[in-house]
């Protein structure tokens, strides 16, 4: 830890003296050394990109090429706002009845889930020379001055290079999904300009795919489509305009992270996203548990031994690759820190991901500023970049356990919602805790012993391939144990000080709730384990006010925040708002059979068959240096593509 600081230090210090001596202001030589070549982030006057950066409009109106179709992009380029969450009416006994008692109850529909990709076809020639124009006017900034340029992932053709991926990840979903779950295959991919008009674009289509079989299953969007910025980062006059001049500098993206914040913006989306790279796969038959169910919610798979940090913006990344993914889960986790409270979150599994679509609208909602700057990176490692699948993810997770200290603390304890826990109130919030330093035992067995019953009970598939290891009514997953006695493996104790967490000298039931929750997070994990096993062996009742709570009028509507202290939370919400956001931010951490293989040296290939035998998920990555190497491992790719969907083509496959 201590070295890490120095290397910080001799970095800042060696960077100041470095920013000193190489961007003294002075006439720049000539045009191509100058930093002007590479466009400002954010355009305040109509500017079309500089010349070397356009992309060669294709011709759209003689013939289009093949692998392109022409399509006109939407006229905004601004977001929309953040819709907020309904409330339960009609639906309220049944789901009342599920969060407070554990016992089933139908109210919703059964789960319909989009499946998602993300494809750049790599090997097209006017993509591959785009992104080749992009990185050089990167490298020639900076390359002057440094001698050799840094090196950028964009750089190296590995990410890009097209093996047959796209189709037979398709395929496997197909193959391995329940048809009844999936409403749409939906593959977002680039588009280029097909004349100087912006009129038309020509849209990345790939060559197996018949366009004449597009219905209502499947759908091809490309990045005009969702790419959208914030109306206040446009000037109000002109901003057709100026969004044109937006949508021209950031598209097409070449940088994973970049589209995938634009995952939100994808219109009509059904309830659960699917969310895949070309890379992922899917090899055993799932049943719709195995991703999402009405009861228990999205299934993530969290890889709870590879913590993230924190990287606050500006401050230089520790990670070894600084062009890989971690300096943007880094930041990402920064931002749930400063909403949330300080915590070392978990890797999500490099496999294909379930999001719940309301929340991931939400997160990218509550971070919208971060998330548009993040469309605006061209390769990966540059500024802050938001990682939208982690931040959803994690933003469920620390909702559904900020809902229920919000709900005991603010609507159970505060029974009269004067914003004052009164000594008379007071019982309710020790209740059945002595003074001092109180051991508290996790619910036995968990919850996922009823599972299957339950689902059962509505008439639902158990899941195929998941264990679910932790549910949301489980209490918070990285919750900090202790054993009392070394010896005792199994029973799994937390400790909650009284005088630290719930002193009696904070009367405000404000104050309590951001103390347990944010302030102390430690006090707030314990406190949800005993409030969950002062629930019973089911349902989380104690954590509820009673159905007849006094309630705020006019209603109240919580603004979305980017830190705790200016989040809002109103006394007075009463049972049904409590019902209502327990169940919207509930999940369950799953655990499948998984793996992954990074494609590095030419014999890697010969792995695949062994890695991937017993896996449901799988995803494989191309890190391949040695070009010599690639003929070799396109055979390998297609030998084993062909004994998994060989014999398979979908009905969206050309003939
Ligand atoms: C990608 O582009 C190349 C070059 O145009 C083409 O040969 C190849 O078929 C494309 N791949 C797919 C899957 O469309
Ligand atoms: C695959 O597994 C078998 C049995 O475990 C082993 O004998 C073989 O060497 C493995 N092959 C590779 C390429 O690792
Ligand atoms: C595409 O689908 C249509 C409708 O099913 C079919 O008539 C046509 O032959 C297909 N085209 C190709 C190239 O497979």
């Amino acid at each position: 830890m201590r070295l890490r600081k120095r290397n910080v230090l001799y970095v800042v210090v060696f960077s100041a003296f470095v920013g000193v001596v190489f961007f003294w202001p002075r006439q720049p030589t000539s045009a191509t050394s100058s930093g002007r070549k590479y466009p400002p982030p954010r355009p305040h006057r109509y500017e079309p990109p500089p010349p070397n950066l356009i992309i060669p409009p294709k011709p759209a109106h003689g013939s289009v090429p093949l692998g392109w179709r022409p399509f006109r992009a939407p006229d905004s380029y601004v977001l929309k706002p953040f819709v907020v969450q309904p409330t339960l009416g009609e639906r309220l006994p049944c789901v009342d009845q599920w969060v407070a008692l554990g016992k089933p109850c139908e109210f919703r529909e059964r789960g319909k889930v989009d499946a998602v990709w993300t494809w750049v076809n790599g090997s097209e020639p006017v993509l591959d020379a785009t992104r080749n124009q992009l990185v050089a006017a990167e490298m020639s900034t900076k390359t002057t001055r440094f001698g050799a340029g840094p090196r950028f992932r964009g750089a190296r053709t590995t990410h890009f290079r097209e093996h047959g991926e796209m189709v037979n990840s398709m395929r496997s979903v197909w193959k391995s999904m329940p048809a009844s779950l999936v409403r749409k295959y939906i593959l977002l991919t680039a588009d280029v300009p097909a004349d100087d008009t912006e009129e038309l674009r020509l849209g990345s289509v790939p060559i197996w795919l018949n366009t004449s079989q597009e219905n209502d299953q499947i759908q091809l969007l490309h990045h005009s489509d969702v790419f959208r910025t914030l109306e206040s980062s446009l000037p109000s006059t002109d901003v057709e305009n100026r969004g044109r001049a937006w949508r021209d500098r950031f598209v097409p993206s070449f940088n994973s992270l970049a589209i995938e914040s634009q995952l939100a913006n994808i219109e009509d989306l059904a309830p659960t996203v699917f969310y895949l790279n070309d890379d992922c796969f899917l090899l055993k038959p799932l049943s719709a548990a195995d991703f999402e169910t009405p009861l228990y919610g999205p299934v993530f798979r969290i890889q709870f031994d590879l913590g993230v940090k924190s990287r606050p913006p500006g401050v230089i990344s520790m990670a070894v690759d600084k062009e890989g993914e971690w300096p943007g889960l880094e930041f990402t986790n920064w931002l749930l820190d400063q909403r949330f409270g300080k915590r070392k979150r978990r890797y999500l599994h490099h496999v294909a991901k379930t999001l719940p679509t309301p929340i991931l609208k939400e997160a990218a909602a509550v971070w919208e500023e971060e998330v548009a700057k993040t469309a605006e990176s061209r390769f990966r490692g540059q500024g802050s970049q938001v990682n939208l699948v982690f931040l959803a993810t994690w933003y469920t997770i620390e909702k559904h356990r900020e809902s229920l200290l919000y709900s005991f603390i603010m609507l159970r304890v505060d029974a009269d919602a004067n914003g004052v826990i009164s000594p008379a109130e007071r019982p309710t919030l020790t209740d059945g805790l002595e003074s001092g330093k109180v051991p508290v035992t996790l619910r036995e067995g968990g919850s996922a012993h009823w599972v299957e019953l339950n689902l059962q009970r509505l008439g639902l598939d158990a899941p195929k391939q998941t264990g679910y290891d932790w549910l949301s009514s489980d209490g918070y997953p990285l919750i900090r144990t202790v054993k009392p006695k070394p010896k005792d493996t199994f029973i799994q104790h937390c400790t909650l000080d009284i005088e630290e967490c719930l002193p009696s000298s904070l009367s405000s039931s404000l104050e309590v709730f951001r103390r347990v929750a944010f302030e102390k997070p430690d006090c707030g994990d314990c406190l949800i384990v005993h409030l969950i096993g002062r629930s019973g062996p089911v349902g989380l009742g104690a954590f509820l006010p009673p159905p007849k709570a006094p309630r705020a009028s006019p209603p109240q509507t919580p603004k979305l925040a980017k830190t705790w202290q200016d989040a809002t939370f109103f006394s007075g919400m009463g049972r049904e708002y409590a019902v209502n956001i327990m169940q919207r931010y509930t999940y369950v951490v799953g655990n499948s059979p998984m793996g992954f293989l990074s494609l590095r040296r030419g014999w890697d290939t010969k792995r695949l068959p062994n890695a991937t035998s017993e896996v449901a998920f799988f995803a494989v990555n191309d890190d391949l240096h040695n070009e010599l190497a690639i003929d070799q491992t396109n055979m390998d790719m297609r030998t084993w593509y062909a004994q998994h969907w060989g014999g398979l083509r979908a009905w969206w496959e050309k003939n």
